[in-house]
């Protein structure tokens, strides 16, 4: 039986990916900074591995007998105080060069849909570093690159519960999201791709205006868009930029940048985005 590491159990994608995993028949350890953590999912770990990628002592032996590492380790919300190129980079590095000692048979690593486009935003910046990383490792390697999760998503359904909705400029920007747990298929079957690089998205390809409209539906309100000037999100940005750190503007310079551009990945699952505001209606 093959055994895999999953690095990022925690978080949205990475819950989805250890229970793909183990549907698939894999041995699975799990790392976390805490066992709490992932109790909740412990019928799907066979072993849990505690430590912290930002710590290369604390992982000391985390890939012994592993086959596989998975990894979806980044900053999504800043929380800890670090930087991108702590977590995203260093984090990830820490991982490798102990997947590098014990000669593993795959490197799964999961960045951004269109990074090559945004590399010079710096959460994709330490995203890109680490890729390259991988990619001089001589270890197999598959980089899954999706669009925005489904999770993210819920930005919008907040939005219509408080009554009205903003996008950027026309609004028109299109996106196709994809559902954890159909991305999480493509993180585990890409253990027999051969393909090194998978760029994936949802069925559902919306612009963001189609976005709202169905969370305002879904929640049974009436559609209140409102659009705010391309320049406006520029000069917000270069402000942030001046006056706050990397830690604040970051996310929000990451948001800020796809929602005014076209996200339009080849299509992946089974999951559409109505039915899970309906499944979420009630989350605060
Ligand atoms: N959300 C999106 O729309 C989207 C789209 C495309 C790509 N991605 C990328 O996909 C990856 C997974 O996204 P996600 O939504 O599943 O993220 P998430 O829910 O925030 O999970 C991130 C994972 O990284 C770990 N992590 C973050 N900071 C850490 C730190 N300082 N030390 C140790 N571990 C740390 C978290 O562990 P803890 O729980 O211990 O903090 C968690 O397991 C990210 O790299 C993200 O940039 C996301």
């Amino acid at each position: 039986m093959k055994k895999v590491l999953v690095a990022g159990t925690t978080g949205y994608l990475g819950k989805y990916v250890v229970q793909e995993f183990k549907k698939q028949g894999y041995w699975t350890r799990a790392l976390a900074r805490n066992t709490a953590m992932i109790e909740s999912l412990s019928e799907y770990i066979d072993e849990k591995f505690i430590g912290k990628v930002t710590d290369p002592n604390s992982l000391t032996g985390i890939c012994k007998d592993i086959d596989i590492v998975f990894s979806s380790i980044g900053i999504t919300k800043q929380k800890d105080g670090l930087t991108y190129m702590d977590v995203d980079y260093q984090g990830n590095l820490n991982l490798l060069e102990e997947a590098k000692k014990e000669g593993i048979s795959k490197f799964i690593y999961v960045s951004v849909f269109n990074a090559e486009k945004m590399s010079h935003l710096k959460g994709i910046h330490a995203k890109v570093r680490f890729e390259d990383e991988l990619k001089k490792s001589r270890l197999n390697f598959s980089i899954i690159y999706p669009n925005g999760f489904f999770s993210d998503m819920l930005e919008y359904l907040q939005m219509a519960k408080k009554g009205r909705g903003y996008v950027f400029g026309s609004g028109e920007n299109k996106i196709n999201p994809i559902h954890g747990e159909d991305l999480a298929e493509v993180c585990a079957n890409a253990v027999k791709d051969d393909e090194s690089e998978i760029k994936v998205g949802g069925v559902d390809l919306l612009t963001h205006n189609e976005i709202l409209t169905t969370a305002f539906e879904s929640l049974g309100k009436k559609v209140k868009i409102i659009k705010i000037p391309i320049w406006i999100r520029n000069l917000f940005l270069a402000t942030l930029r001046i006056f706050t750190s990397v830690k604040t503007y970051g996310p929000l310079e990451f948001f800020m940048t796809v929602l005014a551009m076209d996200m339009i990945a080849p299509t992946y699952g089974k999951h559409h985005l109505k039915d899970f505001f309906f499944e979420n209606i009630n989350i605060d």
